[in-house]
């Protein structure tokens, strides 16, 4: 297994440009399932998830192709089967949604049940009360959602849930809809920007899609989508990472594609921590350096301050003098960060679902292991600026979402490398 070795201690400096947007291109990807010709995706990111998107869809009798590094071709006509491999959907909870594409192309779909994962408990209710309420019958059976729609119809939809409403959810129901008899109104429905991306790209598709990006979407359902081509929105957790590492390292990064629309929280939370932060044509700077102060932040779905950063938000507060308290309102148990950055010398106590983090002066290098996607962010930007060597094992998490990650980070001075081991 691959490990990254990070020596911690220099500042960060100059540009980077952010990637395009994993959680941006999956749906879109599955989107295509929905058109009678072949859809071209730009500005996918080199991660791993999009290969195992891809997997997933040549398995259902898609072509996929990746003409170049970061653009995919996805020709549906061949798509020949409903159920999606237990193989590749384990990989990647994300894989719930081609649901509603299956449902809303062939009247049919058998996807393995997400199970729980590192960050907590994965319900699929949301996504199941959403088809019902399109005239799917769903069933669980042999741990697979086991639905049929036939031609599905339009209907009202609420996509509120304990946490707030479900960005994935969202996604299915639209994507379902699009090609459903009849209007569908989704009330509860997630805000985020990649919800927007892809009511755009569905757009394009030929979809009549309206209220994207606010808490009601109303989509008109047509017979027939065509392919379409569209490039997707820049990675906002990616960028904020970026601002988050130029921040903790005491350094100056100019953050090439980041949408401060996208990053109002972070740029704000970012800010009453002590950096300075300038919107510029092109993108997002943030300059570290000056007195670090602490900040409390709560996890909230957009706008509010997004959960793929808390981890790494966390990281940063360790080394900030005083006592925050990060909250995590969206996946509660999502702190598996927290025992590793401690062996690390931070000082965080759990109290239920926030992280109680008391500031030290400096952290020390250690050898830790990477448990999910963004707590292995978090790690890294620790290793970056711990004392001595820190070394993250189990890197195949990080390589899940964040595309060449020590490369864009030493080409900003840090001292990291990659090395490969044997594999897992
Ligand atoms: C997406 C993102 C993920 C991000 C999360 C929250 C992708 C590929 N992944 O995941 O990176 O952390 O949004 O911003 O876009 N829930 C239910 N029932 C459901 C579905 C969800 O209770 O049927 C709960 C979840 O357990 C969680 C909350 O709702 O507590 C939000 O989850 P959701 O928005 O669905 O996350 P994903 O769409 O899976």
């Amino acid at each position: 297994m691959d490990k990254i070795i990070i020596g911690g201690g220099r500042r960060l400096r100059g540009e980077v440009r952010v990637s395009g947007a994993k959680n941006a291109a999956l749906p879109v990807m599955a989107a295509a399932l929905l058109g009678d010709g072949p859809t071209r995706i730009r500005n996918i990111p080199r991660v791993s998830d999009i290969g195992t998107m891809a997997d997933i869809l040549a398995a259902l009798g898609a072509r996929v192709d990746f003409p170049s590094a970061h653009e995919v071709v996805i020709d549906p006509r061949g798509l020949s089967t409903p159920t999606a491999p237990y193989e590749l959907v384990r990989k990647m909870r994300a894989s719930v949604c081609v649901l509603g594409p299956l449902l809303g192309a062939i009247g049919e779909a058998r996807i393995p049940l997400p199970g729980g994962c590192a960050i907590g408990p994965r319900p699929v209710d949301l996504h199941i009360r959403g088809m019902r309420r399109l005239g799917a019958s769903l069933r669980l059976s042999h741990g697979m959602i086991v639905a049929r729609g036939g031609r599905m119809r339009g209907g009202e939809v609420y996509l509120g849930g304990r946490f707030g409403s479900s960005v994935l959810a969202t996604a299915n129901v639209m994507m379902a809809a699009a090609r459903a008899r009849g209007m569908t109104r989704i009330e509860g429905a997630a805000c985020e920007p990649e919800i927007m991306d892809l009511a755009e790209a569905l757009g394009r598709m030929g979809a009549r899609i309206r209220g994207a990006g606010s808490h009601t979407i109303v989509v008109e359902g047509v017979r027939r989508l065509r392919g379409a081509d569209h490039a997707v929105i820049p990675d906002r957790i990616e960028a904020g990472t970026c601002m988050i590492a130029a921040a903790v390292t005491g350094g100056e990064v100019m953050i090439l594609g980041a949408r401060p629309d996208h990053l109002r929280a972070v740029i704000e939370a970012l800010e009453e921590a002590g950096a300075a932060v300038a919107v510029r044509r092109g993108g997002v700077a943030v300059r570290g350096g000056g007195r670090r102060r602490v900040v409390d932040v709560a996890t909230h779905p957009y706008p509010g301050f997004p959960t793929d950063l808390q981890a790494q938000m966390t990281a940063l507060m360790t080394v900030s003098p005083g006592i925050s308290v990060i909250t995590e309102k969206v996946f509660p148990d999502r702190f598996l960060h927290v025992p590793e950055l401690n062996r690390m010398g931070a000082r965080i106590a759990i109290e239920g679902s926030s992280a109680i983090v008391r500031g030290v002066r400096a952290l020390s290098g250690a050898p830790v292991m990477a448990s999910d996607l963004r707590a292995s962010a978090a790690l890294v930007l620790a290793g970056l600026v711990a004392r001595g060597e820190t070394v993250i094992d189990r890197v195949y998490h990080l390589d899940r979402g964040y595309e060449d990650i020590e490369g864009k980070l030493r080409a900003l001075g840090a001292d990291i490398e990659r090395t490969a081991g044997r594999k897992a």
